[in-house]
């Protein structure tokens, strides 16, 4: 072959060789971005496929943009300022922060930025790897979540069980050496009581912990709750518990978790009834593919500065010797669900107390 000749197969060579580079980053499975620093404000100058896809947009709406267009109100401050320091020094870097697609859907993004050099060393480009990281996020908080619960879980059987069984051992022991009267009998068995109702929660709180989903089916919400009503006022005779009107028949998707949801809040609204006579009344109503179950009762209501901490986990509000769970559950277990649970505006309440409100959706009919 001729010189030339040898030179043209060189030069094919080469564009076939970058062609297929510029197809490895085209096509990547992840976002990648140039940007171009000798413009005003740092546009966008190239994103591949991959950033169309995880972002929304088309390129054409990208280019000519600084990236920043993809935060939003919860985008953390933190991540963007480190972005921003390392660009002015001229770094890589690598942060992981709240962007949003086209359709304002929030997602994980990790984000890894690397200055591009020139021959003589001058920085005129920066190079982006993009990745959605939303499940790995969502993992995470998952975990997290299922940490701290263990973490009460430990707390409530080494401390709160133990103890009432150490007052109630105690109790016993001074009957047996015939010191006791009635008083230590009564203590003996609250305390026991307490220490069933705790390993109660501890249940409860380890289904909700171990809850996949995976497990929840339509359930008939009438036989639940009227069963739970039937419950709670078999252990207090003295209260007043009335269903208003007549409960839909209907079918939510859940769990075996469903009825503890309404004891719980049947037995809070009960505790925090009228003391002399309390009155606690249930009511469910069907409305827009929603069944809304009300709890109200009787009692003082809940204070202004308590509302907005009623569902954390641990806030006992008043001295009850509660474990503050209880709420807590309810909202976790409901949330599950797909539904919501909420304390009504003072107002609205029927009995002049309390009212919670449970909302959850009804199944479709299959
Ligand atoms: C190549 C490149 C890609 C970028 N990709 C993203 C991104 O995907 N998401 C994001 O929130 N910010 C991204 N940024 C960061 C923003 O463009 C901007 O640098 C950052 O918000 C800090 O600057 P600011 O405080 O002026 O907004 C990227 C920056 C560069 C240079």
């Amino acid at each position: 072959m001729s010189e030339t000749g040898d030179e043209v197969s060189d030069l094919i060579d080469r564009v076939s060789e970058i062609e297929l580079k510029l197809q490895a980053i085209e096509q990547a499975p992840l976002g990648i971005t140039i940007a171009d620093l000798r413009q005003d404000d740092e546009p966008l100058i190239y994103v591949n496929d991959g950033f169309e896809e995880i972002t929304g947009y088309d390129s054409e709406e990208m280019l000519g943009r600084n990236c920043r267009f993809l935060q939003g109100p919860e985008t953390a401050e933190e991540p963007v300022a480190r972005m921003r320091e390392a660009i002015e020094n001229e770094e890589a870097v690598r942060v992981e922060l709240r962007n949003y697609r086209k359709n304002g859907e929030q997602f994980w993004s990790e984000v890894t930025l690397a200055p591009l050099h020139t021959e003589n060393g001058e920085v005129t480009h920066y190079v982006g790897f993009q990745q959605d990281i939303t499940r790995r996020k969502e993992y995470e908080e998952t975990l997290e979540q299922q940490r701290d619960d263990l973490g009460v879980l430990n707390e409530m059987v080494r401390h709160d069980i133990r103890n009432d069984l150490q007052v109630a051992l105690a109790s016993m022991e001074l009957l047996q050496a015939g010191e006791g009267d009635d008083e230590q009998i009564t203590a003996a068995i609250e305390s026991i009581q307490q220490a069933i109702g705790l390993t109660n929660i501890a249940r409860e709180l380890a289904e909700v912990m171990l809850d996949t989903e995976t497990d929840h089916h339509p359930i008939e919400l009438r036989s639940v709750l009227l069963s739970e009503v039937e419950d709670v006022r078999s252990t207090a005779p003295d209260a007043t518990i009335t269903v208003a009107g007549t409960v839909p028949s209907v079918r939510v998707r859940a769990n075996e978790l469903l009825g503890s949801v309404f004891r719980n809040l049947l037995t809070n609204a009960l505790k925090h009834g009228e003391q002399s006579a309390p009155t606690v009344q249930l009511s469910a109503a069907v409305s827009d593919g929603e069944v809304i179950v009300t709890v109200d009762d009787n009692g003082p209501g809940v204070p202004e500065d308590a509302r907005e901490r009623l569902f954390d986990r641990g806030w006992t509000g008043a001295s009850d010797g509660g474990t503050g769970m209880g709420l807590h559950i309810v909202e976790r277990v409901v949330e599950s669900y797909g539904g919501t649970v909420a304390l009504a505006d003072e107002e609205n309440t029927g009995l002049g107390g309390a009212s919670f409100v449970v909302r959850l959706p009804v199944a479709d009919s299959d």
